[in-house]
């Protein structure tokens, strides 16, 4: 899409309805369909590269925020596209992950069951309010629409880093009880 397109249209409706079709995806993968039954003996390690993305992802949204705050605009947007390059690559990851794998069940038991699925539900749910908003935040701030790029980006920065940071934190709790 050129720049023009950025400045022209606004980015809310289309950045919903490919969150919606990104949802729709992830819900059939992760809850409809039958794990791969041959192959993928090597995707035991992508928890791992993902939780490390996620943190990379957390490090660069920090640093892209600092560097806003300090006026240095070419070094946040630098951080920020990192950071959505990040959470791209987490996605696949993510994506390959469960095709050979389905669900993932948390085993833990006692006080730790709660915390974890209040944990897993704020992130599940927040990360999908999420993708529409990362988005659009996007597509202002590339059509240099910054106010309005300003105003968006003070929802989504926090509900992102909170996302990316529970993800890793569940990686915590799934390799400590299972
Ligand atoms: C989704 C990724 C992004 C997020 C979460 C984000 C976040 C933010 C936030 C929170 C602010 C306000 C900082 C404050 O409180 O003063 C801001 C401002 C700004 N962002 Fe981004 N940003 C993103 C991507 C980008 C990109 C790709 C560019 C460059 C093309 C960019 C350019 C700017 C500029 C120029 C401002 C200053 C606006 C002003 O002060 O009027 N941002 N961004």
């Amino acid at each position: 899409m050129s720049e023009h397109a950025f400045r022209e249209r606004d980015p809310l409706p289309w950045a919903l309805v490919l969150s919606a079709a990104v949802t729709a995806f992830l819900i059939w993968l992760i809850y409809f369909k039958s794990p791969a039954v041959e192959g993928g003996a090597w995707t035991s390690v992508l928890p791992a590269v993902n939780a490390t993305l996620n943190s990379l992802c957390a490090v660069c949204l920090v640093a892209g925020y600092v560097s806003i705050r300090r006026g240095r605009r070419r070094v946040h947007k630098r951080f920020m596209l990192s950071a959505l390059g990040f959470s791209a690559l987490f996605l696949a990851g993510y994506v390959t992950y469960h095709h050979v794998h389905g669900d993932t069940p948390f085993t833990g038991r006692g006080v730790v069951r709660p915390i974890y699925f209040a944990v897993l539900i704020s992130h599940v749910v927040l990360s999908v309010v999420m993708l529409p908003l990362i988005l659009s935040t996007v597509a202002l701030a590339l059509g240099e629409r910054f106010p309005r790029h300003k105003k968006l980006a003070r929802f989504t920065l926090p509900i992102w880093l909170y996302v990316s940071l529970t993800g890793v934190v569940i990686f915590f709790f799934l390799a400590a009880y299972n």
